[in-house]
């Protein structure tokens, strides 16, 4: 009778110690930048839906793209907080943000300015110019800094 559940309480006890064996949980600053990056993803990831199979919520396009911006320009002008010096436990962020601080701030601005490009023509109804805006801002905006500067895994 009382088998089952002591099974169950076994499962439970193995589950935890293999909790407590994997990575730790990103903390503070770590834990606060992923979530930003992770709201970009499903920003990004709404806006395709919306150009690409879902056409009926094109309209939220540009709102969607104001808080791909506002984002970008928060991130550029906090980003020696969001990045402080040796901030990579337990995180993805390469050692070549610190050194070569420059091309980061660079790749920043430039997302800063390719999300302010997808902004505009957002604004507008020229849903092939957005896809084409929105495919720039992955790819030369967030593809260009995660190529160097993130780690692959
Ligand atoms: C200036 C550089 C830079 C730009 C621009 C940038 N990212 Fe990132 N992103 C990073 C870094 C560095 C990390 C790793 C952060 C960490 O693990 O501490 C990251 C992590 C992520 C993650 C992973 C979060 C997780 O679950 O671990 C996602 C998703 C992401 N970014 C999405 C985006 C999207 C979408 C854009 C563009 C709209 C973008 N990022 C723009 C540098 C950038």
């Amino acid at each position: 009778m009382h088998r089952p559940i002591t099974i169950a309480v076994l499962v439970a006890t193995l589950l935890a110690a293999g909790a407590v064996g994997a990575q730790e949980e990103p903390k503070g600053v770590v834990a606060y930048r992923i979530a930003v990056m992770r709201t970009l993803g499903a920003q990004m990831m709404a806006v395709k839906t919306a150009l690409t199979e879902s056409l009926e919520f094109v309209d939220n396009v540009k709102w969607h793209a104001a808080v791909i911006e506002d984002a970008a320009k928060a991130m550029q002008a906090q980003l020696e907080d969001l990045f402080p010096k040796g901030s990579t436990e337990n995180s993805r962020a390469l050692p070549t943000i610190w050194q070569k601080w420059d091309d980061f701030a660079a790749a920043t601005d430039r997302f800063v300015e390719l999300a302010g490009e997808f902004r505009k023509v957002a604004e507008g109804d020229d849903d092939q110019a957005m896809l084409a805006a929105f495919a720039k801002l992955g790819k030369k905006g967030c593809g260009a800094c995660h190529e160097g500067f993130r780690k692959k895994n």
